[in-house]
């Protein structure tokens, strides 16, 4: 039966996720999911260093999975992409598409000449004669790369995405998005930091932050010094020869460390949140991304905030076949799943 969801297609620095959904009369159900890891150094700083390896591993991912949908649905994050919210006086959809260019010139600090630009209106009756819209502007140039990346393995992108707001598309899929109250989305992968907080039932405020897991695979390095592939092992694994020896101690001590640099880092931006928001109580932290398994993150973000931290699951209301998923697998894949499947939520034509 043809499905009209694209792939969803998380390009990350250390793994690609690639998840295929199915609409059902049930709700959404999953046709395809895997992951695969690419070797450090094939992206760095959101930048990608190594194609032709990037292309390979994709085309593995869709070979071995014997996915045959070609259209995929992509997304950028960190420094290539600015979101802003506005207020602008109301007007209707075809205004906003004449006026969006002019208004971008004004608040994105890029050459536009260098940007697509593209919005949402969030609330359309903000009252006074005002509607809040997201404008959201990516360099060309770092589209342009990918695409040709992901073209270049035979697929077709339909949909390019934000990362974080493929983060907001899973929860509202697998939460009640609360109406009254604000809550957090944090994505803390290996070399960035997507957070989204959600307020009056939208994205209010959204910032990626350049710090993730790979923090903590750098000091394991550099104290221990060892290759960085060692060190990415050490901190992944629970070894009972590395526990023995008490190098597992050791990796922990310095990972309470290192997670108290993301806490600061994370706790900066709501804050900054906070100072710009009419109601800034965050009641609620939705956190995903594999460095949210990091010993002392999730402690330590609750001890400094003051807040609860849920697990982001993105295959809570997904139906998922025991018979074709491994139910163990999927549920360590669950905290790196949420950008693939919120993409995996995206039709054809989808802005
Ligand atoms: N059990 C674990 N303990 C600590 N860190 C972990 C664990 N499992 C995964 N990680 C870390 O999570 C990171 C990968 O997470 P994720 O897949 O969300 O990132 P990514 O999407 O590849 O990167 P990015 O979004 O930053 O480009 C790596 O830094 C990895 O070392
Ligand atoms: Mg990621």
């Amino acid at each position: 039966m043809a499905t009209r969801n694209a792939v969803g297609l998380d390009i990350g620095t250390s793994s690609i996720k690639m998840a295929h959904i199915k609409e059902t009369s049930k709700g959404p159900q999953l046709l395809a999911f895997d992951t695969i890891m690419l070797p450090p150094d094939t992206i760095k700083d959101g930048v990608i260093l190594n194609a032709p390896v990037l292309v390979k591993r994709l085309q593995e991912l869709f070979t071995q999975n014997k996915v045959r949908e070609r259209r995929v649905a992509i997304s950028l994050s960190g420094h290539s992409v600015i979101i802003k919210k506005i207020a602008l006086p109301e007007m209707s959809a075809a205004e906003l598409d004449e006026q969006i260019q002019w208004e971008a010139e004004q608040y994105i600090p890029f050459d536009i000449k260098d940007v697509n630009v593209d919005y949402e209106i969030i609330n359309p009756r903000a009252g006074q004669g005002q509607m809040d819209v997201l404008l959201v502007a990516a360099k060309k140039a770092v589209i342009q790369e990918l695409v040709d990346v992901v073209r270049a393995a035979k697929l077709d992108p339909v949909v390019v995405d934000v990362d974080s707001f493929a983060i907001y598309n899973s929860f509202e899929l697998n939460f009640a998005v609360p109406k009254e109250e604000a809550v957090a989305l944090i994505n803390v992968g290996a070399s960035t930091c997507n957070i989204n907080v959600v307020a009056d039932g939208a994205t209010s405020f959204t910032r990626d932050i350049t710090v993730g897991g790979n923090l903590l695979t750098d000091e394991i390095a550099k104290q221990f010094a060892v290759p960085w592939e060692e060190a990415e092992h050490m901190k992944t694994t629970s070894e009972t020869t590395l526990s023995m020896s008490g190098v597992l101690r050791e990796v922990q001590r310095i990972s309470l460390r290192v997670s108290e640099t993301l806490v600061n880092e994370i706790q900066r931006s709501l804050d900054f949140f906070a100072a710009t928001a009419m109601n800034s109580d965050i009641n609620a932290i939705y956190l995903c991304g594999g460095a949210a398994l990091q010993a002392g993150l999730i402690e330590g973000i609750e001890r400094r905030l003051g807040v609860t931290v849920r697990a982001l699951n993105p295959f809570a209301n997904v139906i998922v076949d025991p018979k074709k998923f491994d139910a163990q697998l999927m549920q360590r894949m669950a905290p790196v799943s949420a950008v693939a499947m919120g993409l995996a939520l995206r039709r054809m034509g989808d802005r």
